[in-house]
């Protein structure tokens, strides 16, 4: 089967989209990154994406002023021209209209720093640690024109230590969103993941994730 081609937009770092690339370098990976778009002129990810062989494409928001409409017209243009199919966010930090939302139903997602619908927004470690949960982590789900309120498809957790900081916890937290992310991708690409319209999504041939996680383990 012939690999999706996925873009992935960014406005930073960009330490997901690495893993996506990593990953999506092993030959039987269902889904091939075509294409790197930021936001930012500057941002670190891009460099990487350049280095990593990947193209790249700049639409800076700032352009744009306030037409927010113009800005996704650009941005769409540049993933049809590239024959995207599949859209990933990776720390992209430009609110979606309904517009641009609907043209990428069902194809788009994005990861979010915390086990949605827990800790929907920003700050969400220290949101966390605030109220003092145990188990934190990260999730991957569908774009919907609502903010981090799409059918989740993936959730990788973190148990929460006692000294914990909010760079510590961001840190672990990190690196189960670079786990989780290529794994969800390849559910999508794979065809595995189906969206039945009662709002959540079903995994095809999931095998049951008996693991638990228990906070404090048994001592
Ligand atoms: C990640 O924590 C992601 O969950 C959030 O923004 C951050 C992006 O980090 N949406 P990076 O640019 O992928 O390193």
């Amino acid at each position: 089967m012939a690999k999706r081609r996925t873009a992935i937009l960014i406005s930073g770092r960009g330490s997901n989209m690495a893993a996506l690339v990593a990953a999506a370098r092993q030959p039987d990976y269902p889904a091939e990154i075509a294409l790197v778009v930021s936001n930012r002129p500057k941002a670190a990810g891009l460099t990487a994406a350049v280095e990593a062989g990947i193209p790249t494409a700049i639409i800076d928001h700032a352009r744009f002023d306030k037409d927010r409409e113009g800005f996704e017209r650009a941005l769409q243009s540049e993933l049809e021209a590239q024959r995207i199919e599949l859209v990933c966010l990776a720390g992209f930090m430009r609110l979606l209209t309904p517009w641009f939302v609907t043209q990428w139903q069902g194809r788009m997602i994005n990861i979010h720093p915390a086990l949605l619908p827990a800790f929907k927004g920003l700050d969400t470690h220290a949101r966390a640690l605030a109220a003092g949960v145990k188990i934190h982590g990260a999730t991957v789900h569908f774009v919907v024109p609502e903010v981090d309120s799409g059918p989740i498809i993936a959730q990788a957790a973190v148990a929460v230590r006692e000294d914990d900081t909010e760079e510590t916890l961001a840190t672990r937290v990190l690196a189960a969103e670079h786990r989780i992310y290529p794994l969800a991708l390849r559910l999508l690409a794979q065809g595995r993941v189906r969206l039945d319209g009662d709002g959540r999504c079903h995994v095809d041939g999931a095998a049951a994730a008996d693991e638990a996680l228990f906070v404090p383990p048994a001592l």
